[in-house]
């Protein structure tokens, strides 16, 4: 045999072993409440998940902090990867062994920019987030030694979920915010994209070298949205504008960011595309309603927040939107089955199918 192919050969059987002995990649999850898993039930702030009926459809049944009925978008990636949950970072039980699965730096209410989301208080805003991070491989680092941490970190998947509260929570928040009175939409936009390379940079240099990107859903047609901004029940026009401008515009400085480093680091999935097959028409996903939210109140069900007096559907998979802002588990499941095998519509530059297949290689 030539020495190239025998080569070739003790690589694949090397990786075979590896393979076999080791356990699934590990991940990482960073950004907001659409991620987060439960770190804010640690925080002193009003944006927690930690009451009834949140969690109902969970296998505990019981609410966990995740914005969720039931499992969210980082728990079904887990469930693909093959792996069990994440751990939210501030839960004591992150330790030992499990420290090797990821951990979940979430936190619901955080931005790109640190003045988004100051009215929930005590929230993990996303330097302190990637400080976190750092802190976490140095306890991995004390556990199984510096080399095989990089090698852990630089195998994992990671995902982080920001951008909608930077619109949500600050630019709309109210009528005339401070961003608002500053910058017009496009320029707002132009200007979170730039901060939110500068984290994505920041996460490669602790490291990361998967990086799944989600933009922001469709924040006009969330049913918060139509209860407040809405005339008609028609997707409210300024958010709707606002995810148009975002999504794209994170698309872009991915593939620039991606041929600054010259390697697919970063992945972005379009979340507007991916969410709006389910709003346009929900009957073809079997929803019976992507407006109304199964549990709120007001119009649409979508004034306030999710409490155990709000109104509640009796069947939360017929849903799209579990509460006023956040997919129920089963679009959740639709989202992420997307990520993992939609086309380049949805994601850029190639699916998770794909990226897992090149990694395992
Ligand atoms: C947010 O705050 C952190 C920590 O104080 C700081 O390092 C970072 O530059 C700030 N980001 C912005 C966009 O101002
Ligand atoms: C993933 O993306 C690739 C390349 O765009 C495409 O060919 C494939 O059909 C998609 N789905 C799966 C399951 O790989």
């Amino acid at each position: 045999m030539p020495t190239a192919t025998i080569f070739l050969l003790v690589l694949f059987i090397g990786k075979l072993i590896s393979c076999s002995e080791g356990a699934p990649r590990a991940f990482f999850v960073f950004g907001d409440s659409l991620v987060d898993n439960g770190n804010n039930n640690y925080l002193l702030t009003s944006a927690r998940a930690d009451s009834p009926p949140y969690g109902i459809d969970y296998p505990t049944h019981r609410p966990t902090g995740r914005f969720s009925n039931g499992f969210n978008i980082p728990d079904l990636i887990s469930q693909e990867l093959g792996a069990e949950a994440t751990l939210p970072y501030l839960n004591p039980e992150l330790n030992g062994d499990k420290l090797l699965v990821g951990a979940n730096f979430a936190s619901a209410g955080i931005g790109i920019l640190n003045d988004t989301g100051i009215q929930f208080a005590n929230i993990i805003r996303i330097s302190t987030q990637l400080q976190n991070f750092e802190q976490y491989q140095a306890r991995v680092s004390a556990l199984i030694g510096e080399e095989q941490t990089e090698r852990l970190v630089n195998g994992a998947l990671v995902l982080i979920t920001l951008g909608g509260n930077d619109y949500v929570n600050n630019y709309f928040f109210t009528p005339i915010s401070a961003r608002r009175l500053q910058y017009n939409l496009q320029d707002f936009s132009v200007y979170i994209i730039s901060e939110y390379r500068k984290i994505l940079m920041r996460l490669y240099d602790l490291g990361a070298r998967r990086v799944l990107v989600t933009g922001s859903g469709p924040l006009g047609c969330v049913p918060s949205s139509l209860a407040s901004r809405s005339v008609n029940g028609e997707c409210a026009e300024e958010p709707q504008k606002a995810s148009a401008i975002f999504n794209p515009l994170l698309v872009q400085m991915i593939q620039g960011l991606n041929q600054e480093l010259g390697s697919d680091i970063f992945v972005a999935a379009n979340a507007m595309e991916m969410q709006n097959d389910f709003i346009k028409d929900p009957q073809a996903f079997g929803f019976v309603t992507s407006k109304i939210a199964c549990c709120g109140q007001g119009p649409y069900n979508g004034i306030g927040i999710c409490t155990s007096s709000s109104n509640l559907c009796p069947n939360r998979d017929l849903y799209a939107f579990w509460d006023p802002f956040h997919p129920s588990e089963r679009a959740n499941k639709i989202i992420v089955q997307t990520l993992f095998t939609g086309s380049d519509k949805y994601m850029t530059p190639m699916n998770l199918s794909t990226i897992m297949a090149i990694d395992s290689l």
